[in-house]
């Protein structure tokens, strides 16, 4: 009987396309799926050259996979990829490896790598970003866990991984639940970078009065620069699309409500849990949440009506401002999600390489951008780096468009248009860069109120004040 060396469990879009994927780079390839049809349809949207293979029972499946099988599962995060172990597990042999592609919450993975290996099993989650075209074409894949099982599908990964400069989008990313961890807080960042771009697009539409040809030539000449990047270039594409329902430009019929699947939920959920600071993503977050208040919104636009809004005197600076602005705050905003990573690595002893999680952002993943080409370098030269601010080449850009930041910031403030992303960006960048914040007033209320002691600059140990009342 032939085997396979790879099998694959959820054929829908996603998983159909790694699949195919891998198999146009010479592997063979088995596909499970519960529904009959994408198992049938899986053969014949093969070519000729792919060694390929759907397959219908999971028992059939499982039995058709070489040893140690490789079984990768594309299926939605949660649940489903429960209840696939649960059917799976019983028909797998020692040493066989099940890699989650999903984007699983971490702990979830850590308590499947456990249950696995308690059964002689590994369990890999396994990061993969570029949607269903990165999927079929080249996507930057983040794998952690077992660094013996990851040695096996090595090999694989390289292959089917989106290249840049001749190198694989695709590297080890640490123990246990790593590859989910990173794939998250990559999501976080993904959120940010969107928020950004809206509020740019927001202030050039609004503030300047650009229409949507015009956004376009704006968007097309940034992504021609140093603002190349994934995001940027669709943006660009968007505003060229027309609907097929009206004569329009398609993003002027999109209602202004964000959905969210939860990975940039969870990214905030961490920060705050093992404490990093990450208000750029934490806002891109809670602004999706603000956007469905449609009604309210509609409501409160009424009963506050804005003033107009005065366009800005040199449209030409004023655009070159928002792209300084727009670039300063997404550096910014991977410099939280970086630190977030650092502090995780310490916190679950992941031991993330920095420098090649930038190195494998840089192709296929939907925050690729040449700007992570410039972090790479910084984590060259210090692996250990805490915060990318701290860079000495990253400092000479953030101060060249500090300005631009500020000014496109205050305009958002005067004129009305919500700017939350670029002014959380900015304060974030003012506190972190500040010696003396004025938080040891904060400490002097609580000792105050609750006894609850401070620490002085001048000498060590831990103090109570009997605070005075003044009225007393
Ligand atoms: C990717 C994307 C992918 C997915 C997001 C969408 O890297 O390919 O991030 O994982 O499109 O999860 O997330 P939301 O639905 O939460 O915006």
């Amino acid at each position: 009987m032939e085997r396979y060396n790879y099998g694959m469990v959820g054929l829908g879009v996603m998983g159909r396309n790694l699949l195919y994927n891998i198999a146009d780079n010479g592997f063979s390839i088995a596909g499970f799926d519960l529904d009959e049809e994408k198992v049938k349809e899986l053969e014949e949207g093969a070519t000729s050259t792919m060694k390929v293979k759907g397959i219908g029972s999971l028992e059939d499946f499982v039995a058709a996979l070489e040893s140690p099988r490789k079984i990768i599962l594309m299926v939605p995060a949660g649940k489903p990829v429960d209840a696939v172990l649960e059917n799976i597990i019983p028909l797998l042999s020692k040493g066989d490896i099940v890699i989650d592609a999903g984007n699983s919450y971490f702990e979830d993975t850590n308590r499947r790598v456990a249950d696995l290996g308690s059964k002689n099993l590994h369990f890999m989650g396994m990061g993969v970003s570029g949607g269903e075209k990165g999927a079929r074409t080249g996507p930057s894949i983040m794998p952690g866990g077992d660094l013996e099982a990851f040695n096996l599908l090595q090999p694989m990964l390289e292959a089917i991984a989106a290249k840049v400069d001749n190198e694989a989008c695709t590297a080890y990313m640490g123990k246990g639940s790593a590859g989910n961890y990173v794939k998250m807080v990559h999501n976080g960042i993904e959120y940010a970078i969107m928020q950004l771009i809206s509020e740019a697009y927001d202030l050039l539409k609004r503030g300047a009065k650009l229409n949507n040809d015009q956004l376009y030539e704006v968007f097309r000449e940034w992504n021609n620069g140093e603002m190349n990047s994934f995001l940027i270039e669709i943006t660009r594409d968007i505003f060229q699309q027309k609907d097929t329902f009206t004569d329009q430009y398609l993003i002027d019929q999109i209602l202004d409500k964000a959905g969210a699947k939860g990975t940039g939920k969870w990214t905030s959920e961490q920060a705050m849990e093992i404490g990093v600071s990450i208000p750029t993503i934490d806002i891109a977050v809670t602004s999706r949440i603000l956007s469905a208040y449609k009604e309210e919104r509609v409501q409160a636009s009424q009963l506050y009506p804005k003033a107009e809004i005065a366009t800005p005197e040199n449209t030409d600076q004023f655009i070159k401002e928002v792209g300084d602005a727009l670039y300063l705050a997404t550096l910014i905003s991977y410099a939280q999600g970086l630190a977030l990573l650092v502090k995780a690595s310490e916190e679950y002893k992941f031991e993330i390489p920095l420098k090649d999680v930038v190195k494998i952002w840089r192709g296929g993943c939907i925050i690729r951008s040449v700007l992570l080409e410039k972090f790479y370098t910084a984590y060259t030269k210090d692996p250990n780096l805490s915060n990318i601010l701290l860079d000495a080449d990253i400092a000479a850009i953030v101060k060249e468009k500090i300005g631009s930041l500020r000014k496109t910031a205050a305009f958002a403030v005067s004129s009305g248009v919500s700017g939350l992303g670029l002014q959380t960006a900015l304060g974030y960048f003012d506190a972190y860069t500040t010696e003396y914040l004025p938080i040891n007033l904060i400490q002097a209320q609580r000792d105050y109120f609750g006894a609850h002691t401070y620490q002085r600059l001048d000498r060590e140990g831990v103090f109570h004040t009997s605070w005075q009342s003044v009225n007393q």
